[in-house]
């Protein structure tokens, strides 16, 4: 990971995204939406791509002693400012791998995992360019208190913008998910600038009882 400083300052370091697909499949079209965000983010911006290939099914008996592929899965969310993920549609929702993996960092519940991190969509597939499966995210992010940033949507319909090898070639594309990491990156900002005391996690704190009655 380079240590970009952002232009225009001295001390910021960069922002810090996990990029993840919710496809395994080698000539994923989702993958590569990542591999070209990762190419054209802006200076002062890492996006590193993540795996979920290596997580097992969501087990709450495994939380005392986690798996090794969940302690770095973990870490790795842990140590992001923010999450872009690149969602394929299964049978009109959310594909269950990618919800899986969301599983094993969604406890503790609003923890700091995912407390209050900027969450960003990208996808591509089908007629609808998956626009099922990314409304389907939305009430996740909320439960999970990840702080959804919804602009700009891209959604890839039917493979449009990729070539024969599976790269984005685009050029409008390619502009939009610069501009996707981008909005990204200014929450991550915005947030940083606000403070660890800012309105949001103010009240995503008193929405969350420290010892819930019964776990949820
Ligand atoms: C199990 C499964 C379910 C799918 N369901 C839908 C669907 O509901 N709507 C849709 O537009 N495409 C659907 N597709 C097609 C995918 O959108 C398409 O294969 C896409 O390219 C998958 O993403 P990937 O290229 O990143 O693997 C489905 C594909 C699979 C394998």
């Amino acid at each position: 990971m380079t240590a970009n400083l952002s232009p225009g300052s001295s001390t910021e370091r960069s922002v810090r995204i996990l990029g993840l697909s919710g496809s395994l499949r080698r000539s994923s079209l989702n993958s590569a939406l990542l591999r070209a965000a990762a190419e054209v983010a802006p200076p002062g911006v890492d996006l590193d791509i993540g795996s979920i290939a290596d997580l097992p099914l969501y087990n709450a008996d495994l939380e005392a002693d986690p798996p090794e592929a969940v302690r770095r899965f973990r870490a790795a969310v842990g140590a992001a400012d923010a999450l872009l993920l690149a969602t394929p549609e299964y049978n009109y929702s959310i594909p269950g791998g990618l919800k899986n993996a969301l599983d094993w960092v969604s406890r503790p519940r609003r923890g700091p995992l995912v407390l209050d991190k900027p969450v960003g969509l990208v996808g591509a597939g089908g007629r609808m360019g998956t626009a099922r499966a990314q409304l389907a995210w939305l009430p996740v992010f909320a439960e999970m208190g990840l702080a959804s940033v919804p602009q700009p949507e891209v959604y890839v319909m039917m493979g449009r913008g990729f070539d024969d090898d599976g790269r984005v070639v685009d050029e409008a594309l390619r502009s939009r998910l610069r501009q996707r990491v981008a909005s990204l990156a200014a929450a991550v900002r915005a947030r940083q600038s606000a403070g660890p005391t800012g309105e949001t996690v103010t009240a995503f704190a008193l929405a969350a009882p420290s010892t819930p009655a019964t776990p949820r």
